[in-house]
């Protein structure tokens, strides 16, 4: 059975303001618990089965924060729902048991690294411009892009009018009618490494996203996703 807790304690832990300024607000009859104004101190409530009101407001603890990176398979869409039934990579995390959003999106057929929270304010922070956040992909691509169309994308090309941010560009392998090249851009526009390599004439034919920052995709399989501690976040910004 959950412990009773003191009012003020309560509305503490659930951030409503300090347990002095919650004394206050007590006083001045702004809290109900189950429907009925205390203006006494020492109630004590149960959290989870009384109801807390402040101001009119439930008062709930907050959510605890999860963050999960997933290896999204192709085929997956990054929406939280889809009008044509195509599967959504929130179905890879039901096993959570808390309500996860995709930071940011993958293409369809792009695989990789997608980082799930249901932290809207660390997904703001990943996808600012002002953070940098550099994302590194793997793009097969057709042919033997030379070192100055490499070049091209390292020091930008026009793509919708506008110049796109310095990148770093190295080739990891040539096959014989395809290279693997590593690309690595700190701007999220849409389908930009398919952009950018369909402008210098190698067009993508796979594309993997491995790593948010340091924190790198490693050897997690495709379709699984491992949970995320707070020295793993810290890497995203490295
Ligand atoms: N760039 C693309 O072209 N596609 C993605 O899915 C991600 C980055």
């Amino acid at each position: 059975m959950t412990e009773k807790v003191r009012l003020q304690k309560y509305l503490a832990s659930c951030g409503v303001a300090s347990r002095r300024k919650a004394e206050e607000y007590i006083s001045h009859g702004r809290v109900k618990i189950n429907g009925q104004t205390i203006i006494s101190m020492g109630e004590k409530i149960t959290p989870g089965e009384d109801l807390i009101q402040f101001d009119g407001k439930n008062v709930v603890p907050p959510e605890e924060f999860v963050y999960v990176l997933l290896n999204k398979p192709a085929g997956y869409v990054t929406t939280l729902s889809d009008p044509q039934g195509r599967p959504i990579v929130t179905s890879l995390v039901k096993d959570i048991g808390h309500r996860l959003f995709p930071v940011g999106r993958l293409d369809l057929d792009t695989e990789g690294a997608l980082i799930l929270t249901n932290d809207g304010s660390l997904a703001q922070k990943i996808q600012h411009p002002s953070h940098k956040t550099n994302k590194t992909y793997q793009a097969l691509v057709q042919g033997h892009p030379g070192k100055s169309k490499l070049r091209q994308l390292e020091e930008g090309v026009v793509i919708e009018e506008k110049i796109t941010a310095p990148a770093k560009v190295k080739v990891v392998k040539h096959y014989q009618k395809q290279t693997l090249v590593e690309i690595t851009l700190h701007e999220g526009r849409k389908r930009q490494v398919k952009k950018m390599f369909e402008l210098i004439g190698n067009p993508v034919i796979q594309l993997k996203r491995i790593s948010y920052g340091k924190l790198h995709l490693g050897k997690l399989p495709t379709g699984k996703h491992k949970i995320l501690n707070s020295r793993d976040l810290n890497k995203i910004f490295l």
